[in-house]
């Protein structure tokens, strides 16, 4: 059964009132609007930054989470995608639905949201909605969903383990809970090269680009702050999922967990 609590078994950082804001320590219930002042800072050059900092791997790595939630030939099939930002991830489930399912974009930034509606319109995708919550907090009933996606959105709430709690809650039985997120690097020289680009070439893009570089340091820090792949997947289970697990891709520089509602 889900737990209660607002920590992980493994991982603390949100034990007592205060939590990380990158590598800063910040009071809890400070770290929302904190994040939030840096989504609205990059919403409008949030997609281009994304294909930039990543060389565009982002979008090979979340057609690999979309493959996973398997939304093909499942009339019906209502999906849940939190911190959903721009759209990015409803909009590959939706057309890998053959438009058939229903996807809820739900992010706590509605600047975000404001350029996901406006990407959706130019693209013609129907089968969307767009709802301005919480991660912690969804106003929806229970057993709602037959699949949750949250794609580099989990480090940025202040309370994961009440997040995941919540995904568990919405879920349906037999639904699947999918979370894309940065993680470890676990390969010698990768992970050399990795740091350096990460903390020089990233903020420096984000200057350039985006004309700021701090929200970009935050993400960068915010990677590092992130339990271990192991523990992560522990919370996970900690919530209520089945058979929770992850899978590294590109050498760890981003990991999938999976976890079913049984
Ligand atoms: C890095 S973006 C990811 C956007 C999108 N999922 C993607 O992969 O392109 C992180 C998103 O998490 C959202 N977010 C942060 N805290 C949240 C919370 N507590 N509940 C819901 N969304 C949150 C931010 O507003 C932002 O849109």
């Amino acid at each position: 059964m889900p737990q209660d609590t607002q920590t992980g078994p493994t991982f603390d950082r949100d034990a007592g009132d205060t939590t990380d804001f990158g590598f800063s320590a910040v009071p809890l219930a400070e770290k929302q609007a904190r994040v939030d002042d840096v989504f609205h800072k990059v919403a409008s050059r949030y997609d281009v930054m994304n294909d930039l900092m990543s060389a565009g791997l982002h979008r090979a790595w979340k057609d690999v989470l979309v493959g996973m939630a398997r939304p093909a030939g499942r009339p019906g099939f209502r999906h849940l995608d939190v911190a959903g930002g721009t759209g990015d991830v409803a909009f590959r489930i939706v057309e890998a639905s053959g438009g058939k399912a229903h996807v809820t974009v739900l992010d706590i930034n509605g600047d975000m949201l404001e350029v996901g509606r406006q990407r959706a319109e130019k693209r013609g995708l129907a089968g969307l909605d767009f709802v301005e919550a919480n991660a912690e907090a969804l106003p929806f009933p229970d057993k709602t969903f037959d699949a949750y996606t949250i794609a580099f959105g989990i480090r940025n709430v202040p309370r994961v383990q009440v997040a995941l709690n919540e995904a568990y809650r919405v879920l349906k039985r037999g639904g699947r809970f999918l979370c894309l997120e940065f993680s470890q690097v676990d390969v010698p020289g990768l992970d050399k090269f990795y740091e350096a680009y990460s903390f020089t070439a990233i903020p420096a893009i984000g200057k350039v680009v985006a004309g700021d570089g701090a929200p970009y340091r935050y993400l960068v820090e915010s990677i590092r702050k992130f339990p271990s792949a192991e523990d992560f997947r522990d919370m996970v289970a900690a919530a209520g999922f089945g058979r929770a697990s992850f899978t590294r891709l590109t050498g760890g520089v981003v990991a999938i967990h999976s976890g079913w509602k049984l």
